[in-house]
């Protein structure tokens, strides 16, 4: 005679309740997983270092001398500059904007419609091609139609260990005329960092000849 078949053990259907449960674990889940994913996301670099947007560390050996004029970096589209007494004993200099010496990284683009501006060592000033406005090595428009001066970038000292001595001062230069502005490089100095990604807007300047 067969045996009996053990009896199958009783599985109770999923309550409409359980089943809304379990639809809404899931989203959380995909929800937590989401914006672990973008806080992950933000969190990382954007730009690698030595590409537009990124940060650029240069030796010391490769900063212009002091009053030789604007050096082009066209990988990170700035100019670097090395202003020194001529630079600031320089008669067009507006009296609003007294040039700092020390090192500068100017970004290429024309603050009227971005084209680029061009060095023009004959004139000793950064000339438009586009509608002429004009600029010293600082940066600092002396004409139009562009209404204010060049935007700079941020640059950092390091030292042989890599830690920052110094760097560019950040803020709104219309508020801080030392935001922005050149620095001189301390002694200990062996790279500079220069962060493309950190852009300050150059100061509201509109007078003939420059000025507030
Ligand atoms: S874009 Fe440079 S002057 Fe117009």
């Amino acid at each position: 005679m067969a045996a009996a078949a053990a009896p199958s053990p009783s599985v109770s259907p999923m309550t409409r309740r359980e089943f809304l449960y379990y639809i809404w674990g899931a989203s959380m889940a995909l929800l937590l997983a989401e914006t672990g994913g973008a806080t992950i996301w933000f969190a990382l670099p954007r730009f690698k270092a030595g590409e537009f947007g990124g940060a650029f560390t240069l030796d010391a050996s490769q900063i212009p001398s002091v009053d030789s004029g604007p050096k082009d970096f066209p990988d990170g589209r700035f100019w670097l500059v090395n202003l020194g007494p001529k630079s600031a004993s320089d008669s067009r200099q507006p009296k609003d904007y007294p040039t700092q010496q020390g090192v500068a990284a100017i970004y290429k683009v024309c603050v009227h419609l971005g084209c680029l501006y061009k060095w023009v060592p004959t004139n000793d000033r950064f000339e438009c091609p586009c509608h002429g406005s004009k600029y010293l090595a600082n940066g600092v428009r002396v004409d139009g139609p562009a209404t204010r001066n060049l935007d700079m970038f941020i640059i950092e000292a390091l030292d042989a260990s890599g830690k920052v001595l110094a760097k560019t001062e950040s803020g709104d230069p219309n508020a801080d005329p030392k935001a922005g502005s050149p620095f001189l490089l301390p002694p200990g100095t062996v790279q500079i960092r220069i962060d493309t990604g950190k852009k300050i807007q150059g100061a509201f300047n509109t007078k003939p000849g420059g000025g507030k």
